[in-house]
């Protein structure tokens, strides 16, 4: 979709949208319009009981004096709430406005009430970041679309300051850019979505300045990767490590290390999953899209600061040379592993790429997402991200990153006494615990493998995909903490 600036002036044809506020009181661009059309806005309002809620919008077409000229007036909320992540909620709900009715292209006449926290230009560029999110569709093998045409393909923002509004949206698009991107992986079907697919896509990023390099499992061998080796090895298709650098910080600049599960398939294996839902698992990568979508972005804008990407690419498979229950395998560091249930098989992926990490790069500090346990959606359903984290200012910064892009993180605990469940007489510990908390002992199980490097570890199963619509999503794939980990960056790693 094309974003576009301009000064205001009164729209005469096509498409308008105009805002207003929680109190239903028109501003001036609404009252000008009231005016020419003699009333027709007003007693729309009145007629639809239009009330200015957020996302709330009332239709005027070819009123009187303004023949050429459709409107659309859609609620913003109470001013003193318009931020900018409502004002992004605000722009998404334009965007559907604007598809519900079957114009291509429409003007939106930015203005706040009173008391709003964003205005002017900051208002315009965060709509429009809203609508940019918002309009996102994965329609790549639809052969035939029904409806899906009406889609808007422009949308203009009027504001006193377009210039300084453009350049406002110029440093989000990236980071859109990032999130569709990563949206983009997560809803590529497992036939095509192999390990060497998915390498592939990651060798796009060349193009931004990241530096790729990708293992094989002839080099992850020689590594001694077996624990990640293990679980690709009932898969025909060959596991590979991605690595992602990006050099914008310079020589003392802080590491920032992202790593990501990416099991394009996850059958559970041996420990086969039941047949209901096993669908899902296509987004099991969703841990490596986070990290791949967020190099996008931070690569994008050219952030001045140094970030390593690394994502585990495994097809968790059952064959006749697939592991068993009460296989034990030899990690990267060293540890041994007893492998009760071939389903726990992501903390087994993140334990050598945190290895492989952190002998390699030395970074200050390890981030990694994971669609982890189903434990953490019987925890926090799918509205919070549980958050895990060895060090206390590195999850409050991850926490206020989320909170500033409107992406909802929470912190649950890790413990020694949640660390003994993983013990195991047979080896150095197994990859499953009793049968509560798994989400806690699954990230036990991780930092089992992070040394003193500030950690904290996301587990997005819940979050990773939604089957409702969201507030600045549609459907499906979320790109869940590329917006936070581009903030992340922002607010603690640069300048
Ligand atoms: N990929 C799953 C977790 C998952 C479940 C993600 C639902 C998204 C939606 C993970 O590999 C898994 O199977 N976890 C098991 C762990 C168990 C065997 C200890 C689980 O959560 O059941
Ligand atoms: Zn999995
Ligand atoms: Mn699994």
């Amino acid at each position: 979709m094309k974003i576009s600036f301009a000064e205001p002036k009164q729209p005469s044809r096509g498409l308008a949208v105009f805002l207003v506020g929680g109190d239903g009181a028109l501003g001036a661009h609404a009252k000008a319009i009231d005016k020419a059309t003699e009333g027709a806005v007003k007693r729309a309002i009145d007629a639809a009981n239009f009330t200015g809620k957020k996302g709330e919008s009332v239709s005027v077409l070819a009123p009187h004096g303004r023949e050429n000229l459709n409107i659309v007036i859609v609620g913003t909320g109470a001013a003193q709430d318009l931020d900018t992540i409502r004002a992004q909620e605000v722009g998404a709900a334009i965007y559907k406005a604007v598809a519900a009715t079957s114009a291509k292209s429409a003007t939106v006449m930015v203005e706040a009430a009173r008391g709003a926290k964003v205005r002017g230009a900051g208002l315009a560029a965060a709509l429009a970041g809203g609508a940019r999110l918002r309009c996102y569709r994965y329609d790549k093998y639809l052969t035939k679309r029904d409806g899906g045409g009406s889609a808007p393909d422009r949308l203009q923002f009027m504001v006193k300051g377009a210039a300084a509004a453009r350049r406002a949206y110029n440093d989000f698009e990236p980071v859109a850019d990032g999130v569709d991107f990563a949206r983009d992986l997560v809803s590529e079907p497992s036939n095509v979505k192999s390990p060497k697919w998915m390498a592939t896509q990651c060798r796009k990023l060349t193009k931004l300045g990241v530096k790729v390099e990708v293992l094989g499992e002839a080099q992850m061998k020689k590594l001694g990767m077996n624990a990640l080796l293990a679980v690709g090895q009932g898969s025909v298709r060959e596991s590979q490590l991605v690595v992602m650098r990006w050099n914008g910080g310079g020589k003392d600049a802080k590491t920032v290390s992202l790593i990501g599960k990416g099991v394009t398939f996850d059958t559970g294996g041996i420990s086969i999953k039941p047949s209901g839902g096993m669908e899902d698992m296509i987004w099991d990568m969703g841990g490596a899209g986070t990290v791949i979508g967020a190099m996008h972005a931070i690569a994008g804008r050219k952030a001045k600061a140094n970030v390593i990407g690394v994502v585990g690419l495994v097809e968790n498979m059952p064959d006749g040379n697939a592991q068993r229950p009460g296989d034990i395998v030899t990690s990267m560091s060293g540890q041994t592993i007893e492998v009760i249930n071939t389903d726990a098989e992501g903390r087994l992926v993140l334990a050598d790429a945190f290895w492989f990490t952190q002998k390699k790069y030395k970074p200050d500090v390890m981030i990694d997402f994971a669609t982890l346990t189903g434990a953490i959606m019987v925890a926090l359903g799918r509205e919070y991200a549980g958050l895990y984290a060895s060090d206390d200012s590195l999850a409050e910064r991850i926490v206020a990153s989320g909170n500033a892009v409107g992406e909802k993180i929470w912190r649950m605990p890790l413990d020694e006494a949640y660390d003994k469940q993983i013990n195991t007489p047979r080896a150095d510990m197994k990859n499953v615990g009793p049968r509560w908390a798994g989400s806690i002992t699954a990230a036990q199980f991780l930092k089992r493998f992070t040394n003193d490097v500030p950690w904290a570890h996301l587990d997005i199963a819940g979050v990773a995909w939604s089957d409702k619509e969201l507030p600045v999503m549609a459907k499906g794939a979320s790109g869940f903490a590329v917006r936070a980990m581009d903030q992340f960056v922002r607010d603690y790693y640069e300048g």
